[in-house]
């Protein structure tokens, strides 16, 4: 009996989750009978290294990187799940070279990414989280902080897909002038938005420019000294997708040099930045730590398909929302 109860236990996929998972559904992946699933739901990369010569499934956010170095130490790796959007983090082509599989959560967190960019917007439009500063420092800068509305303005969409959308729609309240720059998108239902074929245009004409586009050989380092150069003095940009889109040399000397008036990042070239992270020095620059997605919405729709998406897998042999290379 007890024999067999530890066969059954040894065949049970082993699966980690890396990254942090929401916690109540985190206890209800675990009980899922045939899944064996390791007890926390975050691990350092230290202890990953020392589980992923067993693991048979991993589910990841941002920050765990599937390289060719994780997968060699990950032999008897099937699958890897990407728990959210982006899958720029895993070499898919390794994966699909191995045989592992790679699939990800679309749509689950894109309402609350979209979110983070407005939030993005009217922190820099704003100044709130430097006014903030100024106040805990015991300090009242009320005429330092003259900011700008958003109301009624131009609105520039680099990349007009799911979160691109989401953020057109909500942003309808504002009476805005949305344009997009999205050569794949022809399609779309919302009031108050017009495609242009060319980004220049986009980067000249808008106030605010917020980025939507995932990161890939075509978009490293999209939004670059030229683009930059286009915008219009008292124009903003956010970026929410992902970090390397724009180049951050680049709009540190634009914002340095008071070309543009601010910016805002949720998302970086390395997460987290390296020491000599150099826009962080700067008044007309704010970020956050890559929230776009953490939110308890999010995070419960997130998870919600993990676990239908594991069992899918390892219990009824299908591949749902695959990734492929
Ligand atoms: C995504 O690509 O969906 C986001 O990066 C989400 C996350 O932070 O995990």
């Amino acid at each position: 009996m007890t024999m067999s109860i530890c066969l059954e236990k040894k065949m049970k996929p082993f699966i980690v989750v890396s990254d942090g998972f929401d916690k109540s559904l985190f206890e209800e992946l675990r009980k899922v009978d045939g899944l064996d699933v390791y007890p926390k739901s975050k691990v350092t990369p230290e202890e990953l290294s020392l589980l992923l010569p067993k693991v048979n499934a991993l589910v990841i956010r941002s920050a765990t990187n599937v390289t060719g170095e994780l997968l060699d130490k990950a032999p008897n790796l099937k699958y890897v799940i990407r728990a959210g959007e982006g899958t720029d983090n895993i070499d898919k082509k390794l994966c699909a070279a191995k045989g592992v599989k790679v699939s990800n959560t679309p749509g689950a967190n894109n309402n609350s990414a979209a979110e983070h960019a407005f939030a993005l917007m009217f922190t820099v439009l704003r100044s709130t989280a430097q006014a903030h500063q100024t106040m805990k420092e015991g300090k009242w800068e009320k005429s330092k902080f003259v900011g700008y509305e958003l109301w009624k303005k131009k609105i520039g969409i680099v990349g007009f897909g799911r979160i691109g959308k989401i953020l057109a729609t909500r942003l309808q309240g504002f009476e805005p002038n949305i344009m997009f720059y999205d050569p794949f998108c022809n399609d779309w239902d919302i009031p108050n938005v017009k495609k242009v074929d060319n980004i220049d245009e986009l980067f000249k004409n808008s106030d605010i420019i917020t980025i939507h586009v995932p990161l890939s050989d075509k978009t490293r380092n999209l939004v670059d000294k030229k683009l930059l150069g286009l915008m219009k003095k008292d124009a903003i940009i956010v970026n929410a997708a992902r970090g390397g889109v724009v180049n951050e040399s680049d709009i540190y000397d634009a914002l340095k040099a008071g070309k543009i008036a601010g910016a805002g990042f949720d998302v970086f070239e390395s997460e987290p930045p390296r020491a000599d992270f150099k826009l962080k020095e700067l008044d007309n620059f704010v970020m956050t730590p890559h929230l776009g997605a953490s939110t308890a919405e999010a995070q419960l729709r997130v998870g919600e398909m993990c676990i239908t998406q594991l069992q899918d897998f390892f219990l009824h042999n299908k591949l749902v929302n695959e990734v492929k290379a």
